[in-house]
């Protein structure tokens, strides 16, 4: 073999193993699912809460129109956040019985409507804590040791991206409920940083467990939900400017502590992202451009503001196109937003990740 030959041998070798190296090193084998129910795609279902949507008509435009338990009238954003990884289009809840650890290690979700970072905000609605949701991934990483070994379980733990997504019933079930205790016990912005150093522990604690790409995301204009806005009686029902400014300020908190932790961890990629606060804003303020009619009121109309954080079964008071509503029920965004806004988080936050 000549001269010539040897180094394009050796070049080409090269370039292949550089190609292969970039191809593990992008490559996300799972998603991995923490929160409430912006991300909750069925764990409510197998446990005791009054909690749960898996009733028609939700699901109403879900392949078959199936009530899941996602609290949507179709998928979640971390369902297209999945698919725009190159895996599958929906993302099984780790409680439902229906699926298995093959399913879960593909993508998981252990997250629970009606919780938020503080234990009391779990309690108001009997839903899963969030130390809950951790002790169960910890019983996953069991099943997926005892499934695929324990080296590549590993590695499924290590380049997995996980996706977390709670806050606002911290605020809106709990800090601000008639019941609550927490007010007088914190400020707004006391309980504010109380959340963020619960945040921090369980980031902290999922970064001993072996992860290593993790997207925080932020709370939603909390004034701009339905279920607030219908509240607003002497403002129009305009969005309430006072809870949209503590989502900012509790987003600017989190994505502090966020660049905090990424110094201090070392291999940790992790992003904030104010998404939800951002797209939605954008959305609400120019619905029209998205094709959207309706931005202040929910699809599936509760009839009862006062508790109204789920609609009723059966509701005789739902809309016929779900497309032009930004919100399907009085606290939760449509499928069409739930795709705008993870879009957007695709586009401009985890693209860093594929
Ligand atoms: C929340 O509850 C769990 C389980 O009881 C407990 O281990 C944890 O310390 C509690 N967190 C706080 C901040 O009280």
């Amino acid at each position: 073999m000549g001269y010539m030959n040897v180094l394009s041998l050796f070049f080409i070798q090269t370039v292949l193993l550089l190609v292969l190296v970039a191809e593990t090193k992008a490559k996300v084998p799972a998603i991995i699912v923490f929160g409430d129910s912006s991300v909750d795609t069925g764990n409510n279902n197998v446990i005791s809460t009054l909690l749960k949507s898996n009733f028609k008509p939700y699901g109403r435009d879900f392949e078959g129109g199936l009530p899941t338990g996602r609290f949507c009238n179709g998928r979640v954003p971390p369902d297209f956040i999945s698919e725009a990884f190159g895996l599958k289009p929906t993302i099984p809840a780790y409680l439902d019985p229906q699926y298995s650890i093959s399913d879960f290690a593909t993508g998981v979700c252990f997250a629970s409507a009606g919780t938020g970072y503080d234990n009391a905000t779990s309690d108001v609605l009997n839903v899963i804590p969030l130390w809950k949701e951790l002790e169960n991934y910890k019983d996953y990483q069991n099943k997926l040791r005892a499934y695929v070994g324990h080296r590549k379980a590993r590695e499924i733990i290590r380049e997995s991206l996980y996706v977390m997504s709670l806050g606002t019933n911290d605020f809106l079930e709990n800090y601000y409920s008639f019941r609550s205790t927490r007010r007088s016990q914190f400020t707004v912005r006391q309980y504010q940083d109380f959340l963020v150093g619960l945040a921090r522990d369980f980031i902290t604690e999922l970064y001993r467990l072996g992860a290593r790409k993790l997207s925080l995301n932020g709370v939603p204009p909390m004034g701009c939900l339905p279920l607030e806005r219908a509240t607003n009686i002497m403002g129009q029902y305009e969005c309430l400017q006072e809870y949209n400014d503590v989502s900012m300020e509790f987003n600017g908190k989190l994505e502090g502590m966020a660049s905090q932790l990424k110094r201090e961890l070392p291999g940790f990629k992790m992003v904030f992202t104010s998404t939800t606060y951002d797209a939605f804003s954008q959305i609400i303020r120019n619905p029209a451009e998205y094709g959207f009619e309706a931005t202040s009121v929910a699809c599936c109309a509760t009839g009862m503001y006062e508790m109204g954080y789920a609609c009723a079964q059966n509701s005789l008071l739902t809309c016929s196109d779900a497309d032009k509503y930004v919100f399907w029920d009085s606290f939760h965004p449509t499928q069409k937003t739930n795709q705008i806004l993870a879009d957007y988080v695709v586009k401009h936050v985890l693209y860093k990740f594929m």
